[in-house]
């Protein structure tokens, strides 16, 4: 049988307050996690800021002894990356189960291998690694998995037992197992199509959650913080943050609303290229009368043409410049 990798999986408690960066967390309250070196844990990203709200639904869910976490939300919102650097802090193992209409059970549960001597062997997949080793699985964009996949799931999802068929291995979930669906909500405006309604029983199951966007005020510091330490004057770093999340949070609204133009959301990582981008390009464009802000755009993400005319729009009004700098008044 498959014994865990995982050589120890020793408790370790954790301050909220410092190990989340959260200064109004109460001075005691502290959140169970691994001690550290365990395969599997997602690699820390220094640039994630953890927002209260989250950190507060997260917290409970951790703590009050649940098994299954919904979180819901626009493309790009920080759903997935909520989930990793929240298990990357506690230093516990994340599976992920990348989730299409084509995932296959063996992809969820695992499947008979052949060995070298020619006999079959038993690997776990995701799932059931996570039931014998007490971790977590992602199971992302969970919404694209065909029904009767997600159906299988059902006894899991609660703690139950099941067997492996191919076995007739039982396994019992440890108390510590949890499961974390993302997706993108089917009903809202950024519906995005292949999206499956979950059925009613398999919902059930789990603790939701919604997902937004950083506010504004900690994605401009993100921002700032990350061109500071690439060596950009701050004055010139809060102008370019101030500017990009302004016009990201336009960009996103227009998509909540509807606007054809406007295929997808602009993600943290996107602003965040695009405000480097600008501060790199923008000394030597100004020279040319060429607006970095602009130029940067669409080097910072791929998009569709009407997008990026759209968004350009966007930034030249925001900004009171167009590409070439008319009516600029020395800004980036
Ligand atoms: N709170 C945050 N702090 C720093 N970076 C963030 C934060 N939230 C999101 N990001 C960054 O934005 C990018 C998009 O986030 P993520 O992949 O989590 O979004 P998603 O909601 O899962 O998107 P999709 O719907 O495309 O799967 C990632 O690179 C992520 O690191
Ligand atoms: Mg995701």
């Amino acid at each position: 049988m498959n014994v865990q990798q995982n050589k120890a999986f020793e408790p370790q408690m954790y301050p909220v307050r410092s190990t989340f960066n959260i200064p109004e967390a109460p001075e005691k309250a502290s959140i169970l996690g691994l001690k550290a070196g365990l395969d599997g844990v997602p690699k820390e990203d220094p640039y994630y800021v953890f927002e209260t709200d989250r950190l507060r639904d997260m917290t409970m869910f951790w703590i009050g002894g649940f098994k299954a976490l919904l979180i819901e939300g626009d493309p790009s919102a920080g759903k997935t990356s909520l989930v990793k650097q929240w298990h990357a802090k506690l230093n516990v193992p994340l599976g992920t189960v990348a989730c299409s209409p084509d995932t296959q059970q063996h992809q969820i549960f695992g499947m008979l291998v052949p060995t070298e001597s020619g006999t079959l062997r038993w690997q776990d997949g995701p799932v059931t690694k996570a039931c014998r080793e007490g971790t977590s699985v992602l199971l992302d964009e969970y919404n694209i998995l065909e029904p009767g996949q997600a159906s299988a799931l059902n006894l899991v999802l609660e703690g139950n037992s099941w067997t492996i068929p191919e076995t007739g291995e039982v396994i019992t979930p440890a108390a510590t197992t949890r499961f974390f669906a993302t997706q993108n909500s089917i009903d809202s405006a950024a519906a995005v199509t292949g999206r499956n309604v979950l059925d009613v029983a398999n919902e059930d199951r789990f603790v939701y959650m919604a997902v937004d966007f950083l506010k504004p005020e900690q994605e401009i510091d993100l921002i700032v913080r990350s061109l500071v330490a690439g060596g950009v004057a701050i004055n010139i770093a809060k102008q370019i943050a101030g500017l990009t999340v302004d016009i990201a949070n336009q960009v996103r609204s227009a998509f909540r609303a509807g606007a054809s133009a406007i295929e997808k959301p602009l993600s943290t990582r996107a602003v965040l290229r695009w405000a480097k981008l600008t501060a790199m390009y923008s000394p030597g464009l100004k020279q040319q009368k060429r607006s970095g802000l602009h130029y940067a755009l669409s080097r910072a993400l791929k998009m569709p043409t009407s997008m990026e005319q759209a968004v350009s729009e966007f930034i030249t009004l925001s900004c009171g410049f167009d590409q070439n700098l008319n009516q600029a008044g020395g800004h980036p």
